[in-house]
């Protein structure tokens, strides 16, 4: 039987692949007043000002590729039942191979009817750009992501795959932002928690710090399982 790893990723697993994070110095809300572009009021204010923001980020993504990490974390799959949980809207993992994807604030190559949520349409590369006037299937559309102000529907699986983790890795995030952050808490006691990041948050005693980069901390953490596993 495989062990169970379970992974939450944010921003800096993509940041090697070319994709800004938020809160680094020169990252996404240092541009952009986050509450104006990512939050259920800013988009009730100005709908325009948020779909730009998000055919920008559309944009961006299409010419960014996965980077060693992804790609590392696919090969964990050989030996390790691994689910991975990301706070990233980009679809990264999926492109480098990873089976098991699950995202707690959305997908940026998607959208969804304004009036009926279940309504979820992926966009096709060529017609990336959508405005508050674009309608599929006879509705208008809005960005397939959780906006701050929104509760985000998948964190109830998420608890449910860390309580069953048999080692919870966190991978380039802040923890800065709720449920995503609290996901640490639901560990059974006694299972191993790594952290990848360069410029870590404050954890618990006892997390395996990796203070380095997502390509070369999924390497590191491949050859620790493999001695403590
Ligand atoms: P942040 O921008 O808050 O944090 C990025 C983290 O990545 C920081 O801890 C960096 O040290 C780390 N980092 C930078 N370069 C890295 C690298 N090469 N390898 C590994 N880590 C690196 O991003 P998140 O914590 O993901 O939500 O932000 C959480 C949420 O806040 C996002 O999902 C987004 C944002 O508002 C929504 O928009 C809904």
């Amino acid at each position: 039987m495989k062990k169970k790893l379970v992974i939450s990723t944010g921003a800096g697993m993509s940041a090697e692949s070319g994709i800004s994070t938020f809160r680094d110095a020169g990252g996404l809300w240092e541009q952009y007043p986050v509450m104006d572009v990512a939050s259920a009021d800013g988009f009730a204010r100005n709908p325009e000002l948020v779909h730009k923001f998000y055919n920008a980020r559309r944009h961006d993504l299409l010419k960014a590729e996965p980077n060693a990490g992804h790609r590392g974390l696919v090969d964990l799959e050989k030996d390790y039942d691994v689910y991975i949980i990301t706070q990233n809207v980009d679809d990264l993992h999926e492109r480098a191979g990873s089976k098991n994807v699950l995202h707690l604030h959305g997908e940026l190559m998607k959208v969804r009817a304004v009036d009926d949520e279940s309504k979820v349409y992926q966009l096709k590369p060529e017609a990336l750009d959508t405005t508050p006037e674009t309608v599929i299937d006879g509705h208008r559309v809005r960005p397939h992501i959780v906006f701050f102000q929104e509760a985000a529907p998948n964190i109830e699986p998420a608890i449910e795959l860390v309580q069953q983790a048999d080692v919870f890795v966190v991978i380039g995030t802040s923890l800065n932002v709720y449920p995503a952050a609290g996901l640490l808490h639901y560990v059974r006691p006694g299972v191993p928690v790594y952290y990848i990041d360069p410029n870590p948050a404050m954890v618990p005693a006892g997390v395996h710090v990796l203070k380095m980069g997502a390509g070369e901390g999924v390497e590191r953490l491949a050859r620790e399982l493999k001695t403590t596993l």
